[in-house]
């Protein structure tokens, strides 16, 4: 007996409709390939050793290539089966309520402009390095892609900016710059350690001024975000159900 299989029909978004384009693939040129293999194979080595390994299965899973920018639709495709996210095309960086409308819908608000060779290690906005090599391969893991799931909905529905503030801290120090322990040893698994070296770097050689702490939700709230420097403290979780967790914790909290 064959079973018809219902295609999904897309999802639809209230105010993060007018910033949803179409990644146009086919206009990438060789130079743009270039620099994200370039990308792709000076971050692999580092993180081979130290990136947790449920970053390095979702990888595999969502089919990335070091010799080609990824196809976000082809992304999707193998992304959508296992957790239901999706990495959806978007004109550039969005508004809190539009970023958060789309987590809570599973599509991650994705960027299609690669750096130039110029700005290799930093830019100051997000582009599809950071945020499919950083952040995408997290989203093939089913605890990781509930929790933020439920972080988008919970910031979707507070209107305070003292609470999304702390919210915030919570993002910054989790899915920006989180780290984990794996048997006795700490491991990246934030995007914005993922996909800087030099970040990534400071924190396997315990940089100057550099303290790592056990994961502490109150603290979190109340950690002020650093944006222009690398990071002083990082909070180490112990599995992803703790986020998880802390994130239903600070719903009801902040709530
Ligand atoms: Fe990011």
């Amino acid at each position: 007996m064959s079973v018809a299989v219902i295609p999904s029909l897309p999802k639809k978004l209230r105010v993060a409709e007018p910033f949803l384009i179409q990644q146009d693939w086919a206009a990438y040129t060789p130079e743009q390939h270039g620099i994200w293999r370039e990308l792709v194979l000076r971050r692999m080595p580092q993180l081979e050793q130290h990136a947790c390994a449920e970053y390095l299965e979702g990888f595999h899973q969502i089919g990335l290539q070091a010799d080609q920018l990824p196809d976000l639709t082809a992304v999707s495709k193998r992304l959508q089966p296992r957790t239901g996210w999706q990495s959806t095309p978007v004109s550039g960086f969005l508004p809190a309520d539009a970023f958060f409308e789309m987590l809570a819908a599973r599509m991650f608000p994705t960027t299609t402009w690669i750096r130039s060779r110029e700005s290799m290690e930093y830019t100051p906005e997000p582009d599809i390095f950071h945020d499919v090599f950083g952040h995408v391969p997290m989203h093939a893991h089913p605890v990781f892609g509930d929790f933020l799931e439920h972080y988008g909905k919970i910031c979707a529905a507070s209107k305070s900016p003292d609470v999304l503030e702390r919210l915030g801290r919570l993002f910054w120090y989790t899915v920006e710059f989180g780290v984990i322990r794996e048997r006795g040893e700490i491991k990246v698994y934030g995007s914005g350690l993922i996909s800087s070296h030099g970040e990534c770097t400071h924190v396997i050689e315990r940089g100057a001024g550099l303290e790592i702490r056990d994961f502490n939700l109150d603290q979190v709230l109340e950690e002020k975000v650093d944006s222009g420097n690398m990071q002083k403290v990082l909070y180490a979780i112990e599995s992803f159900d703790q986020i998880y967790e802390a994130t239903k914790e600070a719903e009801s909290r902040l709530g």
